[in-house]
């Protein structure tokens, strides 16, 4: 008898079965929506999923992200298939460089030395020096040689939390996250007023006036750690609302605010469950990295990586 695919117990475990047979990993971000996050076999930030999976002795990863998430997993893990199950779940932030325009700024200004954030195409790392996270952005920046200036691409709020950290001699690309840098700071104290006991963390993808009313600063991972660690009961989140999930299902007696129902990232919320079947069955669509942009970008996370 055929099986009811629309139920979503039956598709989860069809999912399992596939995954298994195939002999498939399925990573899926912070930002994911709960049924996704519920059928990954590790749920994470980018830059940690990919490490996490070029460990294992999977053939394939099935990355339930956005496409440079693909791609870093694809220069990490160049002998495993990568899937994305939605092809077209990109990263607004990330189209905001290109690599050409990278290459005419080293051009004009070859003593820079440019550190690129990890949410940037393949061809963009290609051209960088070093890799930064949200959570090492700052040990990245410090440890470039102290006479030496700093390009930091492409998010300018990153960047100038960053500056405003080290005091380094910084230059700003001007691309951002439109979730993130949309939460204004009216918003945030709005919603601090309501909640007067809340913790308010923020992620450093937020814009300078955001920052400076934040209680803690954290990437997405950052913000799950300190949450667990915390004796708080009260929590309002500057972030994606996808983590609320994730910190919900590990802290079950504290509470989660979103600083604004507007966080939401359409590109996190594109891949379903049944995009993830038929990802499986198809073996597609697949995201590969050329191996020529792939060793000259590996190389700028391998740097990250090093000093990390
Ligand atoms: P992190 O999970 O690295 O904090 O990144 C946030 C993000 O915007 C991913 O798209
Ligand atoms: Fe890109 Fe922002 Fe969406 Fe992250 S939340 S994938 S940075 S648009």
């Amino acid at each position: 008898m055929k099986k009811d695919l629309t139920d979503y117990k039956t598709l989860h475990d069809e999912i399992k079965r596939l995954s298994k047979e195939r002999n498939a990993i399925i990573l899926a971000h912070n930002y994911q929506p709960p049924e996704i996050q519920d059928v990954a076999d590790l749920c994470g930030d980018s830059l940690e999923l990919s490490i996490r999976a070029a460990s294992t002795d999977a053939d394939i990863i099935v990355f339930c992200g956005v496409h440079f998430m693909a791609e870093t997993a694809s220069i990490l893990s160049p002998n495993k298939k990568v899937l994305l199950p939605v092809e077209n779940a990109g990263c607004p932030m990330a189209d905001m460089i290109t690599a050409d325009l990278l290459k005419k700024k080293r051009m004009e200004y070859p003593e820079l030395c440019i550190v690129t954030y990890v949410n940037t195409t393949a061809d963009v790392k290609a051209e960088s020096d070093i890799c930064c996270t949200s959570a090492n952005a700052v040990s990245v920046a410090n440890s470039v040689q102290s006479s030496v200036p700093i390009l930091m691409v492409p998010d300018k709020n990153l960047a100038t939390y960053v500056k405003n950290c080290t005091h380094r001699d910084i230059h700003i690309w001007n691309g951002y996250c439109p979730i993130h840098d949309n939460l204004t700071k009216d918003q945030v104290c709005e919603i601090k007023e309501k909640h007067p006991d809340a913790v308010f963390l923020a992620h450093p993808e937020c814009s300078f006036e955001v920052l400076d009313l934040a209680d803690e600063i954290k990437s997405t991972s950052g913000m799950i750690e300190y949450v667990k660690k915390s004796d708080k009961r009260e929590f309002i989140i500057g972030t994606e609302i996808g983590i609320i999930y994730p910190l919900s299902k590990a802290n079950p007696d504290k509470v989660f605010i979103p600083a604004s129902s507007d966080l939401v990232c359409k590109d996190m919320k594109k891949i379903r469950l049944d995009d993830i079947l038929r990802s499986l069955e198809t073996l597609s669509p697949e995201v590969k990295v050329c191996e020529e942009i792939r060793l000259r970008a590996k190389r700028a996370v391998d740097n990250m990586l090093s000093i990390t």
